[in-house]
């Protein structure tokens, strides 16, 4: 099948500004403020991304130079740039040129979900580019991803402000996804590599590459294959295949663990965090999950907050319940990171919820190479759907 983006730029721009139509509940007060590289004329609620010329973004990227490469994922390379305004970019370049018809879906996918979203702690979708290949222009995350500053060996440990930080701002960006803006959306990737921070450390959940609309009208969706990241699923998704919220949560209670202890998800240890953390979760020994860089205030860690940390734990052993309804929504998460009263009364299970949390993720890490440095994405990466409402 012709690529629809070679079928016509026309058609294809017709269809971008579509997806772009206002929204009356577009997140006003953000769509209002102009981003940079966006049209300086955009009216209020018009969508601030634009389309960009490939000219532009090649001069941004200095000709896509491998010195500006700061990211490579599956079907993806980001490149650093800087646009004639001055303002710093991150143009990601779709890749995969055996898989049109799917690369058509999931860089429209994308662009409507990410585009759509706007909110401090959601990276900003400046444009995108259907010259000659697929591009995405975001707002440049300075500092890169979470997971490649808490994993990296030789820089000074991330100090705990920065962990509490990230852990507030990353729900706060999620509640927004989950209830903020008019279509409601799950991430199905949330993961530290996917949440970028900027040079002040304000946390950008990116990479809506797996995203999916949740209509109002149903209560969660059934979605073929699993696609996501191995020790960050929620067990309904692994075994029956349904999104809804919840299972963002599961992968934002994993993703705590990661910032709070400093351990990756599945590290080649054969044993995942989620192993390891929870006996630790469930005897409430708080100081044995934090990373032991900041334990020891070695590596520049200076120490941790105990009550901050018992908050995140608590926080994170409700996240990752096996049972789905017994997991907070977003904004219950958002309200007890910011201090509300932990009632351990309000969020206790009764047993037979409790059965799920003692269960094994159902892979074998035996099957894991032993010398995987990353988290291990599922096989698929493609998001063909089916949908249910049920
Ligand atoms: N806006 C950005 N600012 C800075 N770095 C970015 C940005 N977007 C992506 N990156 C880098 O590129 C990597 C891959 O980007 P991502 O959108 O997650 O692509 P993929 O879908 O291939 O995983 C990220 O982990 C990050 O290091
Ligand atoms: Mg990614």
């Amino acid at each position: 099948m012709k690529p629809l983006y070679s079928r016509g730029r026309d058609r294809f721009k017709k269809l971008l500004l579509s997806i772009a139509k206002p929204t009356a509940h577009m997140d006003m007060a953000h769509a209002a403020e102009p981003l940079p590289g966006a049209p300086p004329d955009s009216p209020p609620g018009k969508p601030a991304w634009r389309c960009f010329s490939y000219d532009e973004i090649h001069r941004a990227t200095n000709g896509f130079h491998g010195e500006n490469l700061v990211g490579k994922g599956g079907s993806s390379e980001v490149y650093r740039g800087t646009l004639e305004d001055g303002a710093a970019v991150a143009v990601k370049r779709l890749m995969g040129a055996a898989a049109c018809e799917r690369r058509e879906r999931d860089f429209l996918a994308e662009l409507g979900t990410v585009g759509h979203a706007r909110h401090p702690n959601v990276c900003a979708l400046l444009g995108c580019c259907v010259d000659r290949d697929l591009y995405l222009v975001f707002a440049f995350s300075a500092r890169g991803s979470v997971s490649a500053i808490l994993h990296d060996g030789a820089a000074p440990a991330m100090g705990w402000e920065a962990r509490y930080g990230i852990a507030v701002g990353t729900a706060r960006g999620l509640e927004y996804l989950h209830k903020g803006c008019r279509r409601r959306i799950i991430h199905r990737d949330i993961k530290a590599s996917n949440v970028l921070l900027t040079d002040d450390f304000q946390p950008q959940i990116s990479d809506f590459g797996l995203a999916k609309w949740l209509p109002t009208e149903w209560t969660h969706r059934a979605i073929a294959p699993i696609e996501g990241t191995f020790g960050c699923l929620a067990p309904e998704y692994y075994t029956h295949g349904i999104v809804d919220e919840k299972t963002d949560v599961f992968a934002f209670g994993v993703f705590l663990l990661e910032v709070m202890a400093g351990r990756k998800p599945v590290d080649g240890t054969h044993r995942s965090l989620l192993s390891w953390a929870r006996p630790l979760l469930k005897e409430g020994k708080t100081e044995a999950l934090v990373d032991p860089r900041i334990m020891t205030g070695q590596g520049g860690g200076g120490g941790y907050e105990a009550e901050q940390a018992r908050r995140l734990a608590f926080v994170a052993s409700l996240c990752i319940r096996a049972s789905a309804t017994w997991r907070p929504s977003m904004s219950e998460v958002v309200e007890l990171l910011e201090g509300a009263e932990i009632r351990r009364d309000r969020w206790a299970m009764p047993p037979e919820a409790e059965e799920g949390d003692d269960a094994e993720e159902p892979w074998s890490f035996d099957d894991l190479d032993e010398g995987t440095d990353d988290e291990l994405d599922t096989p698929s990466s493609s998001s063909a759907s089916s949908t249910s409402t049920t």
